[in-house]
């Protein structure tokens, strides 16, 4: 599936911001992660570890998206899952566009007085409003060719969204890293061309 390799910079100094107990020791300005290139639909694709226990997403690297995004419809299980609230300050960094409730049982994108976002697909051009959440994000770094460090991060922001904003995405795509507004406060992925 993987045509060609490259690399993009994440910027975890970011991150941190969110993160007020980081399990790691160490805290690089960025750190390198592999991007390859899915052959059949020429998107590039990343990998990450979230939740608790860390379970390895793909994600379609989105050069115009604000958000992490992913599916939080299938197969979600996380210990270290949490909602963030209307009025919190990680809602007023994500830019929340609203105040959430749901009316079934509670879940991951499901709960009460949650910050709502507008995570999209920008390969279908699809919106969705969904619940802003925090959870345990590691992701393996690389010097361009050798595997580097893990990095985690206890409470990373990104949004929840439904099974259904996966179409067009690669296959085996679980969301999208927005690389969008690198230098702006919240968290986010930065890119560097090859
Ligand atoms: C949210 O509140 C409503 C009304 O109090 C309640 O019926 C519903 O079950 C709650 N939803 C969740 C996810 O707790
Ligand atoms: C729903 O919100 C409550 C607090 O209001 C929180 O304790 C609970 O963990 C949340 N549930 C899920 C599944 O996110």
């Amino acid at each position: 599936m993987a045509s060609s390799i490259s690399y993009f910079l994440f910027f975890s100094s970011l991150l941190f911001i969110s993160s007020s107990n980081a399990q790691s020791s160490f805290r690089p300005h960025a750190l390198v992660i592999p991007v390859s290139k899915d052959s059949s639909t020429l998107q590039y694709v990343t990998s990450i570890n979230q939740r608790t226990p860390l379970v390895p997403l793909q994600l379609v690297v989105d050069l115009g998206g604000q958000f992490l995004w992913v599916d939080c419809e299938q197969n979600y299980v996380s210990s270290s899952y949490r909602p963030a609230r209307c009025t919190s300050a990680q809602c007023s960094l994500a830019r929340g566009s609203g105040c959430g409730n749901c009316f079934s049982a509670p879940k991951p994108g499901c709960n009460n007085t949650t910050c709502s976002v507008l995570p999209d697909n920008t390969v279908t051009r699809t919106a969705s409003s969904d619940e802003l959440a925090e959870d345990a994000v590691s992701v393996q770094s690389t010097d361009g060719s050798n595997p580097g460090r893990s990095v985690s991060v206890s409470k990373f922001l990104f949004s929840c969204a439904p099974t259904s904003l996966l179409e067009g995405l690669a296959s085996g795509a679980k969301g999208m890293a927005g690389l969008a507004y690198c230098t702006s406060f919240t968290v986010r992925f930065c890119l560097q061309l090859p």
